[in-house]
């Protein structure tokens, strides 16, 4: 794993912008994996504002998200389908035909994972795929303890991420019980992915997953044995580590 150490929330967003348009400028075809939260949000900022300057192509450039709430529309203000609607997609030349989300309000959510995989296959992979942590080390909706291999699966949140993730929310009881994410195993075989940490509440996660051994309390630890992991965190998010 590479860290690149940015000195503040400002700084890491324009790395990973830079990271993530120079694959976008580059490649002919290009599938991202992308994320939703808090933490990428400067980042998609700034590769708006680069489309609204260089008017960059999209054309060859296909997505899957990580991840939805199982329950909530897409037109709901909390479902991930309205924020990347919202955050990036509108922005960008970019049709719904080049864009996936799992839905998670489909009849069948099991087939919707199968269909998810089959998917992100027939697109050969994700080539490049976008990554938060969750304090509790969770990467998309992967909890503590989900296993390693997991494929696109239907997941009951925990009460921590529930809570976090409440501040969206009204409150806490209209937070969603279940979502789909990616797995585990889907997920780490993006053959790159780019993982941001920003803020002190995150300092915890990345100082264990940059120190200690993989472990599966620690979702995201199973990034180590990674071949192309790069982690661009701010000072905040390093101040354990040394
Ligand atoms: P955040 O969430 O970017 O809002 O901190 C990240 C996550 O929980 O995966």
């Amino acid at each position: 794993m590479r860290l690149v150490s940015a000195n503040d929330y400002q700084q890491l967003s324009q790395l990973a912008a830079d990271f993530i348009l120079e694959k976008v400028k580059q490649a002919e075809k290009l599938t991202l994996g992308l994320a939703t939260g808090s933490t990428p949000i400067g980042t998609y900022q700034l590769i708006i504002e680069d489309y609204q300057h260089n008017k960059t192509s999209y054309s060859h450039v296909t997505t899957f998200n990580l991840d939805e709430y199982v329950g909530i529309k897409p037109t709901d203000p909390n479902s991930y389908h309205y924020f990347m609607e919202q955050k990036l997609f509108k922005h960008l030349p970019i049709t719904s035909e080049q864009i996936h989300i799992p839905n998670g309000l489909a009849v069948d959510l099991e087939e919707e994972c199968r269909l998810y995989e089959s998917r992100i296959k027939a697109h050969e992979g994700i080539d490049l795929q976008l990554l938060g942590i969750g304090s509790n080390g969770h990467i998309g909706f992967n909890e503590p303890g989900t296993t390693v291999n997991s494929r696109t699966h239907i997941v009951n949140l925990t009460e921590e991420t529930r809570r976090s993730n409440a501040r969206f929310f009204e409150a806490l009881s209209e937070v969603p019980t279940q979502a789909i994410t990616m797995g585990l195993g889907t997920i780490m075989d993006s053959k790159e992915i780019l993982l941001l940490v920003s803020g002190k509440s995150k300092s915890k996660a990345l100082f264990d997953l940059l120190e200690k051994k993989p472990d599966p309390s620690l979702p995201a630890s199973i990034l180590d044995s990674h071949p192309n992991v790069t982690i661009i965190a701010d000072q905040d998010a390093l101040q354990y580590v040394k």
